[in-house]
């Protein structure tokens, strides 16, 4: 065995290890509890494969360590400056520079190959097709979610028509490049096809779909790395790019079962009100109760048990931490508090588990939807704060509805529900919601925060 073989076998161990630590990260992450466990771990793995790859090539430090150093301070200002609100823009982005970066490595390393063979062109060619196609499709998600660009559909007739061509030109320029390995201008064709792509395949898609399509896109982020990982032989850059492809097309997954959508119906259907549902009037006239924060506490006089329901409004309004000081104002009562969480609430995976998590909430007492909704007649008060499609009924009365079928929390079956919102505006989906004039609802206006502290005040006075 000479040097270099050792050498080698002692990379590859390395890139086992760092593999090891990515899937033991991952675990780590399935729970709140050892989630921040988990991502030291991914990271620990991720700091062995760099050093043992910039061990492994004969390669230019000095311009490494510029990049990392860069890219690091960006990454790290950008990481301590985002709100919790604005974090599917951040990951769009992240996302977006990671197909970029497949997109400049495959094709470096695709100009400098002595005698590319069938596996690298495959490669290069699929990942400046993936990778293009992330990177704009990514910038395109973000500026709608940014509000950069309108939120709603845009597009021209036979587009679809068009990004078929477009799609089938840039697969067909990856045959010619497997063909004639020397044709590099095939290569640019594609990514130029592939940039052009992103955009038009993401423009149609309604702004609110975006966290969907940040989840497929970072999965496609994943995709285009481990076809890179192919073009350079590297390891651990396939193993690492096939596990962000696949978490990223099972969270994908998820998040359309939890809105009862089909991934074709998010990428190429429409959600909102249709014209023939009912119109706000025909929902609210005259049948909205408006409440005051000492009316409400005077309804835990008498409660046992009480549910908060969080939704998107309670990031707008981060009123997290005085949320959780009602929790324990109302615990000290003997009143038994838990909290309803709804797989899509908010507008990013895990969006509700974040954020009470950094108010402290205890783990235990967050409920799943299918566990608490079996005992939600057993509420006495339930507290939904900033949360409106997730405990919209017409989910499961209306099959003309467009969120008919979407699994929500009951909240509209406990004994008496209270609805802190600014208004009676519609959430994310656009349509009215009968639980604000039902008859055990009670509207307590304002922004969540301010509601919140002020019926905190008034428990506490009472
Ligand atoms: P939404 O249905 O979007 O409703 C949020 C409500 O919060 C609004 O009606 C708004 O009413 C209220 N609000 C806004 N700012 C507020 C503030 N400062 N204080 C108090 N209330 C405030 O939210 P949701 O119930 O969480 O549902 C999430 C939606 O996003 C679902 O339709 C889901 O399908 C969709 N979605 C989620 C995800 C993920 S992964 N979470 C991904 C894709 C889509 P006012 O303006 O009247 O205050």
């Amino acid at each position: 065995m000479n040097g270099f073989e050792i050498s080698a076998g002692w990379i590859n161990l390395a890139y086992v290890v760092a593999a090891i630590l990515f899937i033991n990260g991952l675990k780590g992450l399935t729970h709140p509890r050892t989630a921040v466990r988990g991502n030291l771990t991914s990271a620990w793995g991720m700091l062995l494969a760099i050093v043992a790859t910039l061990i492994d090539g004969g390669l230019a430090y000095q311009w490494i360590l510029l990049g990392a150093v860069i890219g690091g301070l960006i990454g790290g200002i950008a990481a301590a400056r985002v709100q919790m609100t604005q974090m599917p823009e951040m990951v769009a982005l992240f996302n977006g520079f990671g197909g970029g970066a497949s997109v400049l490595v495959a094709g470096a390393a695709f100009i400098i190959a002595v005698e590319p063979n069938a596996q690298t062109t495959v490669s290069t060619g699929l990942s400046g097709l993936i990778g293009a196609v992330t990177l704009t499709g990514s910038l395109i998600a973000f500026g709608k979610l940014a509000e950069i660009l309108p939120g709603g559909q845009i597009g021209f007739p036979g587009m679809k028509v068009f990004n078929a061509l477009v799609g089938l030109g840039a697969l067909g320029c990856v045959g010619w490049l497997t063909v004639d390995p020397t044709a590099q201008i095939a290569y640019w064709i594609i990514v130029a096809a592939a940039c052009i792509l992103g955009i038009t395949l993401t423009l149609p898609i309604g702004g609110a779909d975006m966290p969907v399509v940040i989840s497929l896109l970072n999965s496609y982020s994943g995709l285009a790395a481990a076809a890179t990982g192919f073009v350079l032989m590297n390891n651990v850059l396939i193993i690492a790019g096939s596990l962000v492809g696949a978490s990223g097309i099972i969270l994908t997954r998820i998040m359309c079962k939890a809105m009862n959508r089909s991934l074709a119906n998010v990428l190429f259907g429409s959600l909102g009100p249709t014209a023939d549902g009912p119109s706000a009037d025909d929902v609210y006239g005259g049948r909205v109760k408006a409440t005051s924060p000492d009316e409400v506490a005077m309804l835990f006089d008498t409660a046992q048990r009480v549910l908060v329901v969080p939704g998107y409004g309670l990031a707008v309004a981060q009123a997290q931490h005085i949320v959780r000081e009602m929790g324990n104002v109302l615990e000290a009562r003997g009143i038994n508090v838990e909290y309803g969480i709804h797989p899509v609430a908010g507008r990013m995976p895990g969006h509700m588990n974040v954020l009470l998590a950094e108010a402290d909430v205890p783990y235990e007492k967050l409920r799943e939807m299918d566990d608490i909704n079996t005992e939600i007649e057993q509420i006495d008060v339930c507290m939904v704060i900033g949360a409106n499609d997730v405990v919209n009924p017409v989910a499961r009365t209306d099959p003309q509805s467009p969120i008919a079928g979407m699994p929500i929390i009951d909240v509209d079956k406990a004994r008496t529900v209270v609805v802190v919102k600014r208004s009676l505006s519609p959430g994310f989906a656009g349509i009215p919601n009968p639980l604000f004039a039902a008859d055990n609802t009670l509207m307590m206006f304002g922004d969540g925060k301010k509601a919140i502290t002020e019926l905190v005040t008034a428990l506490k006075e009472s």
